[in-house]
């Protein structure tokens, strides 16, 4: 009834594009929440079997889910708890990014760690001025850092610069003190993308390894990537109503003559967005509005008098190139980004894996 199709293939060839775009820095495949909705475990394999460089991931679970799913490529998380078992860091072979003074002091001395630190983004990581207690820290415990990272907040390319010369100087800092850094990432997929000169030893990509365009304000050129996730489902009904019909709850939508309305159950338990308006969707050949609320377990289509039927395929979206509506126009239609439309998607729609 519903479906989400992922294309492993695509998920290959987009990391193979990156690899080529943005070499010889690495490319992480950032594959945390879910793989931005497209299923972590099918994902990250696939991206194992295609030789990539390194995984990247929020929670410590996450990166443990990985290796019990017998994931052997690097595999780096960087949003610790408190609580998190970092023996068990050790133990799995996986990467930590360090932003707290109490996980520095209490992280295994054998691990793999790079440091975060906040360059302007107000998040997670270390403030420029911690690094000296940061280097005696490392000194006195012998760890084994390996690399510096930072995000950036992309709030303008004044400001990310600025960023970037933060960046560069805590590196000065380190490598004065004699903290020997090999891996320095500090670029996103947008990042990437903009500034060659941020590219440094590894950039981490998500948004475009799905095929996803990480800008609000332009569009993706120059990358070949392809959208790797479409969303549908089939008609569940079809009935022809008068002129005046009033659609879904308050009824934000009337019918200004005699139309069609097909049912798709595909509702905001599955991650439509509730306030989505003005979104279209594809059935056969054409695009068709949605009408009235998103409600939990489905919407309508105001199909007009085409010719179509119960169990028709509805493609909520897609890739534009089959001139299928995409996640980004269905994001605007909810005052939203691709990000957070693709990751919220499920529920209780299957996800279907075609195979590299
Ligand atoms: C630290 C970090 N690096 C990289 C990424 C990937 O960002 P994008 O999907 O824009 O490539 C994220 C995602 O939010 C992140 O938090």
């Amino acid at each position: 009834m519903r479906e989400l199709r992922i294309d492993l293939g695509r998920i290959c060839s987009n990391y193979l594009a990156l690899k080529s775009a943005f070499g010889p820095a690495k490319v992480m495949a950032v594959v945390k929440a879910n793989a931005y909705g497209h299923g972590m475990i099918e994902v990250a394999t696939a991206l194992d079997k295609a030789g990539v460089d390194v995984l990247g991931v929020a929670d410590l679970d996450e990166a443990i889910a990985l290796r019990l799913a017998g994931i052997d490529a690097p595999v780096m998380c960087w949003l610790l708890d408190q609580k998190d078992d970092l023996q068990s860091a050790v133990q799995q072979n996986i990467i930590l990014g360090i932003s707290t003074i109490q996980q520095l002091e209490s992280v295994p001395r054998e691990a793999a760690i790079h440091l975060k630190v906040d360059t302007g983004l107000g998040r997670n990581g270390f403030m420029p001025g911690q690094i000296p207690d940061v280097v005696k820290i490392i000194q006195a415990r012998q760890l084994n850092v390996q690399g510096l990272l930072s995000h950036l907040a992309n709030t303008s390319e004044a400001e990310d610069f600025a960023q970037q010369v933060v960046f560069d100087s805590v590196y000065s800092m380190l490598e004065a003190a004699g903290v020997k850094i090999e891996i320095r990432h500090l670029a996103a997929s947008a990042g990437a993308i903009s500034y060659p000169g941020m590219r440094y030893d590894m950039v981490r990509c998500g948004i475009v390894l799905y095929g996803l365009n990480p800008f609000e304000d332009r569009a993706l050129e120059g990358l070949a990537v392809k959208p790797v996730m479409s969303a549908m489902a089939k008609i569940a009904n079809l009935k022809l109503v008068p002129v005046g019909q009033g659609v879904s709850y308050g009824y934000r939508y009337k019918t200004d003559k005699p139309t069609q309305l097909a049912l798709v159950p595909f509702g905001y338990a599955e991650g439509m967005p509730r306030i989505s308006q003005g979104a279209r969707v594809k059935i056969g050949q054409e695009l068709f509005p949605v009408v009235g609320r998103i409600a939990m377990d489905q919407f309508v289509v105001d199909a007009g008098d085409a010719e179509i039927s119960i169990g028709d395929e509805v493609i909520i979206f897609g890739d534009s190139a089959r001139n299928e509506p995409t996640a980004e126009q269905l994001a605007e239609s909810a005052g939203t980004v691709n990000y957070e439309v693709v990751t919220r998607i499920g529920g209780r729609a299957n996800r279907v894996f075609l195979q590299a």
